[in-house]
C-alpha cells in the first residue's frame, strides 16, 4: 500500500493477536458465570472487538455504540453519543471496547450513559492506553499496551479516517 504519511511500525500484526489472545483469556477467567455484554465504541474498536470476541470462551452478548470527540490529531473535549445501544443492559456486567483510552472523555462519558440504563457494572477494555494524556481521572480494567504520547493509526485506528485497514499498528510521523 501507498501512504500519504510516513508510518512507523510499532506493533506488529503478530504481536496484536498474541496479546488480544491474553486479554480474551483473562476475560473468559474474570467473568465466569457473570453475564456480560461487550459494547464496542465505533468506529476505531470493530477491528478489536471481531478479535477479541473469538478470543473468549465464554457465552457473551455484543453490542455496539458510538461516540465522537476527535477532529484530526486534536481532542475536540466534546462528546456526543452518535448511536446509541440496542440490548436491554439493566443488570448485566457490561464491558466497552475501545480502540484507545486518551483524555478519556469518551469513556467518561459512555460509562456514565450505560450506568443511567441501570447496568450493574461498567468495565472498560481498551486495546491501547496512553495515560499521560488523561484529562479524566479514569483507567482501563484491561489493555493490550501502554504506549506513549504518539498520534497511531492502524488495526481499527484512524488519522482523518485514513489507515484504519492496516493490520499493523503503526505511529504517523507528521
Ligand atoms: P478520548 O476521549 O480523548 O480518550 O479519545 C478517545 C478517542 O480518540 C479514541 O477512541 C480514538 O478515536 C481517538 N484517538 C486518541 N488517540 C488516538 C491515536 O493515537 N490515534 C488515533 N485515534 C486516537
Ligand atoms: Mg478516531
Amino acid at each position: 500500500m501507498e501512504f500519504q504519511h510516513k508510518i512507523e511500525v510499532m506493533l506488529t500484526k503478530e504481536e496484536i493477536a498474541a496479546k488480544v489472545k491474553e486479554m480474551g483469556a483473562q476475560i473468559t477467567r474474570d467473568y465466569q458465570g457473570k453475564p456480560v455484554v461487550l459494547i464496542s465504541v465505533l468506529k476505531g474498536s470493530f477491528i478489536f472487538m471481531s478479535d477479541l470476541v473469538r478470543a473468549i470462551d465464554l457465552p457473551i452478548h455484543l453490542d455496539f455504540i458510538s461516540a465522537k470527540s476527535y477532529t484530526g490529531t486534536t481532542s475536540g473535549g466534546v462528546v456526543n453519543v452518535k448511536m446509541d445501544t440496542e440490548l436491554d443492559i439493566k443488570d448485566k456486567h457490561v464491558l466497552l471496547v475501545e480502540d484507545i483510552l486518551d483524555t478519556g472523555r469518551t469513556l467518561n462519558v459512555l460509562k456514565e450513559t450505560l450506568i443511567s440504563k441501570g447496568a450493574k457494572e461498567v468495565k472498560i477494555a481498551a486495546f491501547l492506553d496512553k495515560p499521560s494524556r488523561r484529562v479524566i481521572n479514569i483507567r482501563a480494567d484491561y489493555s493490550c499496551y501502554t504506549i506513549e504520547d504518539r498520534f497511531v493509526v492502524g488495526y481499527g485506528l484512524d488519522y482523518d479516517e485514513d489507515y484504519r485497514n492496516l493490520d499493523f499498528v503503526g505511529e504517523v510521523i507528521l
